[in-house]
C-alpha cells in the first residue's frame, strides 16, 4: 500500500560505514540543528539512535530551502545518500559519528511549536513542568531507556516464572475493600445505587482464592492502588510482582524469590548476589540497626551498654535502666569529629525524639566525655576497651523501641553524611518473624503488622489462646510479643517486597479477625467469602509481592520511583499532564446518585 509520506526503510542506528553510497530514508525528529553558512546540519533522532543529516544547496536546492524552516523536534522524513564525513569532522562519541546523510529530499511530517521543556538535553526545568510534558521528556533517550528497561525487567520476570511452572492470572480491578492498611480508592456502582467497588490495594484475597482453586503457582504483574501520602518511593498506583504458591513452606518462597532477584541482578547489573540471603529476625534487626529495613552496606551496629552500666552511679542512666529502658551506643570510627560536628549529631538525635545524646572519645587512651568524671574505673576501662584512639561513641539512654529507632536514624544519617556507604555494593537480605500485630494510635486498637491473612507462629499463638481461655484477647499485652510468619525483602535499606505464609483454616482466620476487634457479624459480612473458601479444603499456601517500581530504581540508581514510571503523579497525587483528578459533570454525579458536600 502506498503511504502518504516517505516511510523509513532504515533506522538511524543501523547506519554503518559499509552503507556509504547507499540511498536510505530515515524518519524521526530534529534533535539538534546547526546552520553553517549555507549548509544546514541536523541530528535526526529516532528511537534507535541518531544520524547526522546534511542539507546542501548543491545536492538539492529544494530540500535546502525547506530545511530553513526546521526547528527543534520537527518530525521529518529524509531521503539521502549515506556518506563518510570529511576527515576531521567525525564524532567518535556517536555510534554513527563517522557518517552523514546527504539529503536529496526532505519532508516535514509535522512541525513543532516552541518547546516548553528542553528535549535535546536536561534543561533543569521544574519537575511539575516536566511531568506536564512527560511525553516530551520521554523523547530523551536517557529517560525513555528506563521505561524500556522496565519492559525488559517485566519480560525477564515473566519468563523466569513461567519456566518454573507459574501461571500469570489477572484478577479484578473492581474489587471489594481489603484491609491492607491504606485507604481505598472507591468506585461508585451506577446500577446498585449507594454501593461501591474498591480498587485493589493488592490482589491479596484473590491470589489466596486461586490457591483454594487449585492453581499451585500464581503470579501477576499487578497494578495496586492505595490512597496514601506520597513519598519518593510511594505512588498512588504502583506495580507489584504478586505471587503465591501452595503446598510450600517459608523456605520455598524465600528460596524462589532470592533466586529470581539474584538472576535479575546478574542480568541487569552484572552483579553477583550470593545466596542464600542473610535472614535477620525482626527483633534482631531492631536491636542491631534500629529499623526493620536495615542497610547492610555499612556496619556501625547498635551496641547495648546495659551490662556495663548495670550498677552505674550516673543517675540519668540508672533511672532509664530501672524503668526497663536501654543504654544504646553507636561507635563512629571513621574520622575524628569536631565539637560542632558532635553537637550536630546530638541535634539530629534530638530531632528524632532523644532528650540528649552523650558521647565518649578515646583521646589517646584517655576517656573524654561529659560523663567521664562520674564513671567508675571499671566502666571507664570497659568503654575504652571498645574504642581505638580517636574513635567516638554516641550514647543514648531511652525507653522502649523508640530508643532503637533514634539510633537507627542516627546511624543512617552518619553513614550518609560521612560517606560510609559503599555505593558499588548491593545488600539484599530478609527480615523475618515480624510481630503479628501492632498498636495503632490512630485507630486506638490492635492492627495487623502485615495483614490479617498472615499465619502466626502457631506454637506462640496456641500458648496465647491458652493463657486467655481460648479467646483471642487483644487486651493481653503479650499479644505484642507474638510473631508471625511474615518476611520482607530489603535491598540497600529499602523495603522491596513483603509476604507471608498464610492462614488456611477458617477457625484460625476468624480468631485473628476477632483479635483485630471485629465482631462475628462484621467478619461474616466482610470476610464471609474467604472463610467459606477456607472451609473447602484450602491448601497450605504462602507468597509475597515485590515492588516493581522500587526494584527498578535500585537497578537504575534513581532516587524516586517517578523516574521509572511512564506517567507518574506529583507528591500531591496530581497528574499535571491530564490534569487529573478533575471535577465531573452534574449529570455524571446524578447518574451515580452522588451529591457533593464540599468543604468551604
Ligand atoms: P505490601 O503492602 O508490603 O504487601 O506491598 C508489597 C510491596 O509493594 C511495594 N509498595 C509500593 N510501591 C510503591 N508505591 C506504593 N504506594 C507501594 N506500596 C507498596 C513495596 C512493598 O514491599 N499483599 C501484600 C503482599 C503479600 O502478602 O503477598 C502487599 O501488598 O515494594
Amino acid at each position: 500500500m502506498e503511504t502518504a509520506y516517505m516511510k523509513r526503510n532504515h533506522l538511524a542506528d543501523e547506519m554503518n560505514d559499509a552503507m556509504a553510497g547507499q540511498e536510505v530514508i530515515l524518519n524521526g525528529w530534529v534533535h539538534q540543528l546547526r546552520d553553517l553558512g549555507g549548509v544546514i546540519f541536523a541530528l535526526l533522532r529516532d528511537h534507535s539512535g541518531m544520524m547526522q543529516v546534511v542539507f546542501n544547496e548543491t545536492i538539492s536546492a529544494e530540500s535546502r530551502k525547506l530545511a530553513d524552516e526546521l526547528r527543534f523536534e520537527y518530525c521529518i522524513a529524509v531521503r539521502g545518500i549515506v556518506a563518510l564525513r570529511p576527515a576531521g569532522q567525525e564524532n567518535l562519541e556517536m555510534k554513527t559519528g563517522k557518517l552523514e546523510l546527504k539529503v536529496n529530499k526532505l519532508e516535514i511530517l509535522n512541525p513543532c511549536d516552541v518547546l516548553p521543556i528542553s528535549v535535546s538535553q536536561d534543561g533543569g526545568e521544574r519537575k511539575e513542568l516536566r511531568m506536564k510534558y512527560r511525553y516530551l521528556e520521554l523523547r530523551r533517550p536517557e529517560i525513555s531507556n528506563k521505561i524500556i528497561m522496565r519492559h525488559q525487567l517485566l519480560i525477564f520476570i515473566r519468563n523466569f516464572l513461567s519456566e518454573r511452572g507459574f501461571c500469570e492470572i489477572e484478577t479484578p480491578l473492581l474489587a471489594k475493600s481489603t484491609p491492607e492498611g491504606a485507604r481505598d480508592f472507591l468506585v461508585p456502582s451506577r446500577v446498585q445505587p449507594g454501593y461501591f467497588y474498591a480498587l485493589p490495594q493488592s490482589p491479596q484475597q484473590f491470589k489466596q482464592l486461586l490457591m483454594v482453586a487449585g492453581f499451585p503457582k500464581y503470579f501477576q504483574i499487578a497494578r495496586c492502588l492505595r490512597d496514601e501520602d506520597l513519598r519518593a518511593d510511594r505512588q498512588l498506583e504502583h506495580t507489584q510482582l504478586d505471587m503465591e504458591m501452595s503446598f510450600v513452606d517459608r523456605d520455598d518462597v524465600l528460596g524462589l524469590i532470592e533466586t529470581l532477584y539474584s538472576a535479575i541482578w546478574k542480568e541487569f547489573l552484572d552483579y553477583d548476589v550470593s545466596t542464600p540471603l542473610p535472614r535477620i529476625p525482626y527483633k534482631k534487626a531492631i536491636e542491631q540497626y534500629g529499623i526493620d529495613k536495615p542497610d547492610l552496606r555499612f556496619g556501625m551496629k547498635i551496641i547495648n551498654l546495659g551490662e556495663i552500666f548495670a550498677d552505674t552511679g550516673i543517675k540519668f542512666l540508672k533511672s532509664v535502666l530501672d524503668k526497663g529502658g536501654n543504654i544504646l551506643a553507636l561507635r563512629f570510627a571513621e574520622q575524628p569529629l569536631s565539637r560542632s560536628e558532635i553537637d550536630a549529631v546530638e541535634e539530629f538525635a534530638k530531632e528524632q525524639g532523644a532528650f540528649g545524646l552523650a558521647h565518649f572519645i578515646n583521646d589517646n587512651g584517655k576517656l573524654k566525655s561529659p560523663m567521664a568524671k562520674h564513671m567508675s574505673e571499671d566502666e571507664t576501662s570497659k568503654i575504652l576497651d571498645m574504642l581505638k584512639p580517636g574513635d567516638i561513641m554516641f550514647v543514648l539512654a531511652h525507653e522502649g523501641k523508640a530508643g532503637y529507632e533514634i539510633m537507627g536514624q542516627t546511624r543512617i544519617m552518619l553513614a550518609k553524611k560521612y560517606d560510609l556507604i559503599d555505593k558499588s555494593k548491593y545488600a539484599l537480605l530478609w527480615v523475618t518473624d515480624f510481630p503479628l500485630v501492632q498498636w495503632s494510635d490512630a485507630e486506638s486498637k490492635v492492627v495487623s503488622e502485615h495483614h490479617p491473612f498472615t499465619m502466626p507462629i502457631e506454637s506462640e499463638w496456641n500458648e496465647f489462646l491458652e493463657r486467655n481461655n481460648g479467646e483471642p484477647n487483644p487486651d493481653d499485652k503479650s499479644v505484642f510479643e507474638l510473631s508471625s510468619q511474615a518476611y520482607d525483602l530489603v535491598i540497600n535499606g529499602q523495603e522491596m517486597g513483603s509476604g507471608s505464609i498464610r492462614i488456611n483454616r477458617p477457625d484460625l482466620q476468624r480468631q485473628i479477625f476477632k483479635l483485630l476487634g471485629l465482631t462475628d457479624d462484621q467478619i461474616d459480612s466482610q470476610f464471609g467469602h474467604i472463610l467459606d473458601a477456607f472451609s473447602f479444603g484450602a491448601p497450605p499456601h504462602g507468597g509475597a509481592a515485590m515492588g516493581i517500581d522500587r526494584t527498578l530504581i535500585q537497578i537504575t540508581g534513581d532516587e524516586a520511583i517517578t523516574d521509572v514510571i511512564p506517567f507518574p503523579k506529583t507528591l500531591k497525587g496530581v497528574d499535571p499532564m491530564m490534569d487529573s483528578p478533575s471535577p465531573v459533570s452534574n449529570e455524571q454525579l446524578k447518574e451515580l446518585h452522588i451529591k457533593l458536600d464540599l468543604p468551604e
